[in-house]
């Protein structure tokens, strides 16, 4: 048999030859990277409270506001690229979504927000999965999600007392009334 190549020394692994370089590079490149700008990694100064039931407000801060708001809590690794970027990217398109400090004035505006905000969790897009790992206190409970369903399905009328903008009363809209205790007996509380 061929045993020549037991005298050779054995080769120089590529990895050792190259492993360093290839870690400076890298160690190079990621703090590089920290100095590309992000796009909104600050929250607006204006930050109007969502005019809806608190313990609704409640869950939505919970699961949605970090995308959703211009309350966007952002941690340590948020700062630091590349998950900046990620993080940014997906409040930019969050907010362009829905905006929950941007919640509109008019009356079936926000019936449609409600129910777009109820559609997404019923079909299981929101919160994004890759968020819940990270966030535990974001998934929802069946309690949480009965209550935003029926939220979502308040009528119109049931707001008429919270027009704390100093909006003119929009004309040709008489209370009606007979919705408006509707939404308030909730089947649990939770005591999270
Ligand atoms: C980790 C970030 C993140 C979280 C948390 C999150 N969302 Fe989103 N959401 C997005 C992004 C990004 C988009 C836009 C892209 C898309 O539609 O997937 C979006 C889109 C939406 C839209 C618009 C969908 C459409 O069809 O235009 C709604 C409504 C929504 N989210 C509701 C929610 C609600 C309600 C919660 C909390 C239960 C939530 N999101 C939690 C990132 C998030």
């Amino acid at each position: 048999m061929n045993h020549a190549h037991e005298n050779k020394p054995p080769a120089p692994s590529a990895l050792k030859k190259w492993g360093p370089r290839l870690l400076g590079a890298l160690a190079a490149i990621f703090v590089g990277i920290q100095f590309v700008p992000v796009e909104a990694m600050e929250n607006p100064a204006s930050q109007p409270p969502l005019p809806e039931p608190p313990e609704v407000v409640a869950v939505l801060k919970r699961a949605c506001y970090d995308c959703h708001s211009h309350e966007v809590r952002w941690p340590w690794y948020s700062r630091i690229a590349p998950v900046s970027w990620l993080v940014a990217r997906d409040v930019v398109e969050g907010r362009k979504g829905i905006n929950f400090s941007e919640w509109p004035d008019d009356e079936d505006d926000r019936a449609f927000n409600r129910e777009q905000t109820w559609d997404s969790i019923e079909s299981g897009d929101m919160p994004l999965w890759f968020y819940l790992p990270v966030h535990p206190e974001a998934n929802l409970t069946e309690a949480d999600k009965a209550l935003l369903k029926k939220w979502s399905e308040t009528e119109v009328e049931e707001e008429e007392e919270e027009d704390e903008e100093a909006e003119p009363a929009k004309p040709g809209e008489a209370p009606k009334g007979d919705q408006g205790k509707a939404a308030d007996d909730e089947e649990e509380e939770d005591e999270e």
